[in-house]
């Protein structure tokens, strides 16, 4: 595995493997390497000839209260794994690299409404620094095929209608999330936890395994079902950030009238705020 901080030196070597003609997949992490980046890299590496993955800390997409400087870097450690995972390309820049030196003065991307709901009325301001810096990354990579995790489902739509608005030539796929065998979705943000946090952790993904089945069982009335699942969260120790049922497109609430469903929870365990979300598709309503 090459291993190269500038974005000059990571380009040189990409136009070298497209020269040969290899398909190009991009693995874009904030690193702390865990199990859900390597699913991202193992399917990379199943579509694609030669695998990229960047580490950095974005700091634009952490709010001023928020865990910019605490978050994991665990650099020599995730170098090691994603040498004996068949990485071949790590980028790893600097904010300098990627922002310049007046990160202020940089151009910003938004993208409308999507970035402006749920997470993103929670975290002013996060989905601008996510499109700023995916947008670069991808510009800087340029490649085939870009993976992205589907825990964190907002993200995952934004980016897809960013590479689409701005006629991105790569591909933007989505990986389903790794669980713990609790139920528990693999987040680096998981190492937080205390061990009594821990344990009650899954209770996220098993509210909305409950909602899916009521759903499922004919339930349509999303607020009062969203409002119980609120509770079972308070009630299983958490403080419930959102939770909402929605198209699972625009992801405006969910009416009557959708098909395509997902489910969004954002919850504090302590000071760790988890996400996680479930979708699913329903049958039409039979006509009268
Ligand atoms: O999901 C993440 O780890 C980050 O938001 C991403 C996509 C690498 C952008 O910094």
């Amino acid at each position: 595995m090459r291993s190269v901080r500038r974005i000059s030196d990571a380009r040189d070597l990409l136009a070298e493997q497209r020269r040969r003609g290899c398909s190009i997949g991009l693995v874009p992490t904030m690193g702390n390497i865990h199990a859900g980046h390597l699913a991202l890299l193992e399917r990379c590496r199943e579509e694609c000839d030669y695998s990229v993955v960047t580490i950095f800390v974005n700091p634009l997409q952490f709010g001023p209260n928020e865990d910019y400087a605490a978050y994991p870097r665990t650099f020599d450690e995730d170098r090691e794994i994603l040498a004996r995972h068949g990485c071949n390309l790590l980028l790893h820049p600097s904010a300098e690299e990627v922002y310049g030196e007046r990160p202020e003065l940089t151009t910003r991307v938004h993208v409308p409404e999507l970035s402006e709901r749920w997470c993103g009325a929670s975290r002013p301001g996060h989905f601008d620094g996510v499109a700023t810096v995916v947008t670069r990354l991808l510009n800087f990579v340029q490649a085939d095929t870009a993976y992205f995790g589907l825990k964190d489902y907002q993200q995952f739509l934004l980016i897809r209608k960013l590479a689409a608005d701005l006629g991105l030539n790569t591909r933007i796929a989505g990986v389903e999330t790794l669980r713990e065998d609790d139920g528990l979705a693999r987040s680096s943000r998981n190492a937080y936890l205390s061990a009594i946090e821990r344990q009650a952790a899954p209770a996220l993904y098993l509210t909305l395994c409950g909602i899916t089945e009521e759903i499922r069982s004919g339930e349509r009335d999303y607020s009062g079902i969203a409002a119980r699942g609120r509770e079972r969260l308070t009630l299983a120790g958490f403080k419930p950030d959102y939770l909402g049922i929605c198209n699972a497109h625009t992801l405006r609430p969910a009416g009557i009238e959708d098909q395509e469903l997902v489910i969004l929870a954002a919850a504090f365990l302590g000071g760790t705020r988890l996400i996680d979300n479930l979708r699913l598709a329903i049958d039409p309503i039979p006509a009268a």
